[in-house]
């Protein structure tokens, strides 16, 4: 208890044997054990990206702290340097500082470079027309979840006076009047789309009014970077965001809003694992429809000024949960949660409402001895909070079942941090592969759970 709670085990680097923080392809992991002790959460993958490509659009230098150590991390990072904006280390531990003045326009086989390898590149459309007049951006990556389509963002662009120019190896937008306000009313809350209108509104001429707008908490934190360069963004009620164009940005400090989606993440491995997790850095606000999910499913929570701490409160109860846009329950979060309700006494339903390809990491469960039936076109049962989206998929989870260890590959981020709790909540050992992926937005996975107690070894 005293290594959960704080004092000297309660750091995430063992001191029992050295981790690569960079993770290999493939994991051996003995499971069956319970995951107990701290972990800490840093800043939130899906802010700290959209505030190092807000830097693009500082006159001076920006600093951002509690940047996680993530490959989506170095991507951005990279694609700013092939831009011309110098990135270096800042004063503390964690922090990064970007100085955007010598900005350039980057040579094509630069930027192709990053081709397929995030979807970040996305939002540096705004910042780049701003700055350069002109913008060219690779295939995008990211997760294959569904289809992702960039529609929103390219129709918020040309409302801005941007020409977008499809080409085989991607997209070059320019601006040849300059950017002006716009109208704009997304289809969908979509979170990238409501952050490129943002990054690109701050700087165009006039007022701006997006309706339907996403307001997830790192949106909030976006914003309030670019109200600390300079920028006038109010928020109205019924998702209606105002920004009042600017003509000068300076730079920002900032320490990033914590990352709710690895706090979850941590949070289900213990449920799932019967352990008892404390993550440093995690707070209350952020997570409360998680919480009130957790708290359902017979998890048990404390609070505490530091961060929370997760543990199972009594035998697994079964739950209907409903993905949707903030305030609802995350897409991030089911995948974790449906591990732990494999461990639920009965018939749980999880319908996916943001994207329409998201249980795929559901197969694997299955050959790990879990009963979970994926219907591709959703289910129609019970009352509902979401409306129905045409794209959605329902789980039926059926539990209690044993898991047992097996052979399986990560298909993407969410999935594959749970293929892992699943493995270490199965008897007997799983072989991992493709484990890499989860590098994108878990900072030192390896470290942490060697530190939880975990039993693995990285054979390739
Ligand atoms: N959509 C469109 N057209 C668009 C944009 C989105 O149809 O132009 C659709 C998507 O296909 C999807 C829905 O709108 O069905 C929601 O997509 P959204 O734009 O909200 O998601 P995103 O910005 O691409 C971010 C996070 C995701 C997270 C979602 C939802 C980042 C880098 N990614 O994606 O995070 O699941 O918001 O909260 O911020 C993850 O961290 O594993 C992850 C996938």
């Amino acid at each position: 208890m005293n290594t959960l709670l704080g004092g000297a085990g309660a750091t995430t680097s063992s001191p029992g044997r050295s981790m690569p923080d960079q993770l290999g392809e493939t994991l051996a992991i003995r499971g069956g054990r319970p995951l107990s002790g701290r972990v800490e959460v840093k800043g939130a993958k899906n802010l700290a990206t959209k505030a190092m490509v807000a830097a693009l659009l500082g006159h001076g230098t920006s600093v951002l702290r509690d940047v996680p150590e993530i490959s989506d991390v170095n991507v951005v990072r990279s694609l700013l340097e092939v831009h011309g904006v110098t990135v270096t280390e800042g004063d503390e531990a964690g922090s990064l500082v970007f100085d955007p003045s010598g900005a350039v326009s980057a040579h094509f086989e630069e930027i192709d470079a990053h081709a397929g390898a995030s979807r970040i590149p996305i939002l540096f459309c705004g910042p780049l027309l701003h700055l350069l007049g002109q913008a060219f951006i690779p295939d995008l990556g990211g997760c294959r979840i569904g289809d992702r389509p960039i529609n929103f963002h390219l129709d918020a662009l040309r409302h801005f006076g941007a020409v977008v120019e499809k080409l085989p190896s991607g997209i070059r937008l320019s601006a040849p009047d300059g950017l002006r306000g716009a109208d704009i009313s997304l289809p969908y809350p979509s979170v990238g789309a409501t952050e490129q209108v943002l990054l690109t509104a701050v700087r165009a001429k006039g007022v701006t009014e997006l309706r339907n707008a996403a307001i997830e908490p790192e949106i909030m934190d976006l914003i309030a970077v670019l109200q600390k360069m300079g920028a006038i963004i109010s928020y109205e009620p019924n998702r209606v965001i105002l920004i009042e164009g600017v003509d000068h940005l300076e730079g920002y400090d900032h320490r990033c809003i914590f990352d709710r989606n690895e706090a979850a993440s941590w949070a289900c491995a213990a449920l799932a694992t019967d352990g008892d997790i404390f993550v440093g850095g995690a707070k209350q606000q952020e997570m409360l429809t998680f919480l009130n999910v957790f708290r359902k499913v017979g998890g048990a929570f404390d609070v505490r000024e530091d961060g929370i701490r997760f543990r199972r409160g009594g035998t697994l109860k079964p739950v209907v949960v409903e993905t949707d846009v903030h305030p609802g329950f995350m897409t991030d979060w089911q995948q974790p949660l449906i591990v732990a309700l494999t461990q639920a006494d009965g018939e749980s339903i999880v319908h996916e409402t943001v994207y329409e390809n998201r249980f795929g990491f559901t197969q694997a469960l299955n050959k790990m001895g879990a009963d979970i039936v994926v219907h591709p076109h959703g289910l129609d049962r019970g009352p509902r909070r979401v409306p129905r989206r045409e794209l959605e998929q329902a789980a039926v989870i059926n539990g209690p079942t044993p898991l047992h260890g097996a052979e399986i590959v990560v298909p993407d981020l969410r999935g594959g941090y749970s293929h892992v709790i699943a493995a270490l909540a199965a008897q007997g050992e799983s072989l991992v592969s493709n484990v890499g992926i989860i590098q994108r937005g878990y900072e030192k996975l390896f470290s942490k759970l060697d530190v939880l107690g975990a039993d693995f070894d990285v054979v390739r």
